[in-house]
């Protein structure tokens, strides 16, 4: 076996060369111990016979740890992975112990989660893998069979995949794989074809993966739009619900972690406006650990694009055993929150490769739109007339998104002009202001300016203390009945130094120095759709200013399956 680790991107790794026909890969976020070559998986039992890649977090390894280390075991790293190393070796040096019984024991020991894949030297042609809590899936091909975190990871050559589930372990060969339950029972594999989406894996003739997926976006919503209209009409069952259960619904609770949460904070006040229901956005993180008091009939809405983040699908069996129906909005098919939820609903985005999400959030907003829909056509909370007018605005989305984008002069200009800064800061009120977390989550991630978001009323009370001469303001006004308050909140801060960018509807009084991008009419119910266009660009023209790693950023990871 011949180890080969590398701090930095998988381009250090390239640089060496192994030899062979089976082999493992791993890129590593960082649970236990600084991003070190120590810490780099694979990790390797101090005996040299076990080899291990590993996502999620053994909680219980500091116990394993010091069990292992009274027996003589030695560790190197800091990680929680290399206990899973030394505990195999260790068990498989007891009498009688083969790595199956080793890894079904393992199950019944190691407490947290994770996806497993295991060498060892005494089978070099085959790799042992299980999995709790962490996505794994298994594919094979005519000549190979690969292991992955995702399906979008698999080599094109892989024909038909299965997604594995807890308690499983595989045993994996060129010729064969293997399925178990955790008392060793081979189980029936029930294969399905890797889906085809190599396409979206080029960049075309963009420069980056988050500019081409920001381009993508009028598509995105088209298609999601399509899926969720069929016929071009409303129908209750692609939410998953009955007429008659609709009309019983009391509260809906969106749950999901970062951008996915945002969408509820912007969804929650478009059902509560259209649909006239009590709905509420909680983060995942939060609410898996919180106490909540939820009305009897709940909807819980979580929102992922990857369908992996670890809180969020926490939060789904959490909320199953409060006794709520569960909708998923996810983008990846196939990921462990679309199978966990009562019903899933599929953005059709393609798959999202960027790390810093556009295209994925737009088509959430878009579902939540049709949700609140849907629920005020059953509840009769609005007039038939009012709702065709809204479906009517909703079908324009596309198009004024793709207006926006062609006013990426403009913003390179403010992005020329700021990028520099140390700090911005983003306000607006109601539905802006949940447009704003959002674009500041943005400009944060991709850029690494501190940017922050507070509703406008809230920056006399504090906030304003950091504005400087030159700081940038940016506000965000599509609310035409509360506009005015937020640009007096504007002059507020002008009158200390700030500089002004306003995303608006309609151009701001004259008199006011500023630099305006307006947006196409949109319907102020939806306008974050498109007011959160000229951020994403922000974003992107503010990092090519910076040169940071804008498909990559620093210490962020895609799919995010640890808590
Ligand atoms: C920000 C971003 C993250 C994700 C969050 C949830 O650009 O991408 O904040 O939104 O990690 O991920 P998913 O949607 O995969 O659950």
């Amino acid at each position: 076996m011949q180890v080969c680790k590398q701090k930095g991107d998988l381009t250090c790794l390239q640089q060496q060369s192994l030899q062979g026909c089976c082999g493992m890969g791993h890129t590593r976020w960082a649970t236990h111990g600084m991003a070190s070559v120590v810490n780099a998986h694979p990790h390797v039992s101090c005996g040299g016979k076990v080899v291990v890649v590993h996502n999620g977090i053994i909680e219980n390894y500091q116990q394993l740890k010091a069990e292992l280390q009274q027996k003589g075991c030695t560790f190197a790293s800091q990680t929680d992975t290399e206990v899973v190393a030394n505990w195999l070796e260790y068990t498989l040096q007891q009498n009688q112990q083969n790595m199956h019984n080793a890894l079904q024991q393992f199950m019944r020991v190691a407490q947290g989660s994770y996806a497993l894949v295991v060498w060892f030297a005494g089978a070099l042609h085959t790799l042992y893998a299980v999995k709790k809590d962490s996505p794994l899936v298994v594919g094979q091909g005519p000549q190979e069979a690969m292991l992955a975190s995702d399906i979008s990871a698999l080599s094109s050559s892989i024909q038909r995949v299965y997604v594995m589930q807890n308690f499983e372990y595989a045993c994996v060969t060129n010729q064969h794989i293997k399925i178990y339950n955790q008392k060793g029972k081979a189980i029936k594999i029930k294969y399905m074809p890797k889906p085809l989406q190599n396409t979206f894996f080029h960049k075309h003739n963009y420069t980056h993966y988050l500019e081409k997926e920001i381009y993508e976006q009028p598509q995105a919503v088209e298609k999601t739009l399509a899926y969720m209209l069929p016929k071009q009409k409303l129908t209750v069952s692609t939410l998953g619900l009955t007429r008659a259960y609709c009309k019983q619904v009391q509260h809906v609770l969106f749950l999901g972690c970062g951008s996915a949460y945002h969408v509820g904070v912007t969804l929650a006040q478009v059902v509560q406006q259209i649909a006239g229901v009590s709905a509420q956005a909680v983060c995942a993180s939060e609410f898996r650990y919180g106490t909540f008091v939820l009305p009897k009939h709940t909807v819980v809405v979580a929102i992922s694009q990857s369908g992996e983040t670890a809180d969020t699908l926490a939060s789904v069996v959490k909320a199953k055993q409060m006794g709520c129906f569960t909708l998923g909005v996810v983008n990846a098919m196939h990921s462990s929150i679309s199978r966990e939820v009562h019903h899933a609903i599929y953005t059709q985005a393609g798959p999202e490769i960027s790390v810093a999400t556009t295209k994925a959030y737009s088509a959430q907003l878009v579902v939540g739109y049709v949700l609140a829909l849907v629920l005020a056509r059953e509840k009769r909370a609005l007039h038939c007339k009012n709702l065709q007018t809204l479906l009517t605005e909703l079908k324009k989305i596309p198009s004024y998104i793709a207006q926006v984008l062609q006013q990426r002069q403009t913003i390179q200009h403010i992005a020329k002009q700021y990028f520099q800064q140390s700090q911005m800061f983003l306000v607006g009120r109601a539905l802006d202001y949940a447009t704003l977390l959002e674009g500041a989550l943005k400009i944060k991630e991709v850029s690494y300016i501190h940017a922050e978001a507070y509703p406008s009323g809230e920056l006399k009370h504090g906030p304003i203390s950091l504005i400087e001469p030159n700081t940038l303001l940016l506000a965000c006004l599509t609310q035409p009945d509360i506009a005015e308050k937020t640009i007096s909140n504007m002059v507020e801060a002008q009158s200390r130094g700030a500089q002004l960018v306003a995303i608006t509807t309609s151009p701001l009084p004259q008199g006011i120095k500023h630099v305006s991008i307006l947006l196409p009419p949109v319907l102020p119910l939806f306008s974050a759709s498109v007011a959160i266009v000229p951020m994403q660009l922000l974003s992107y023209e503010l990092s090519l200013c910076k040169g940071t790693n804008i498909d990559k950023p620093r210490n962020l990871a895609k799919s995010v399956t640890v808590e």
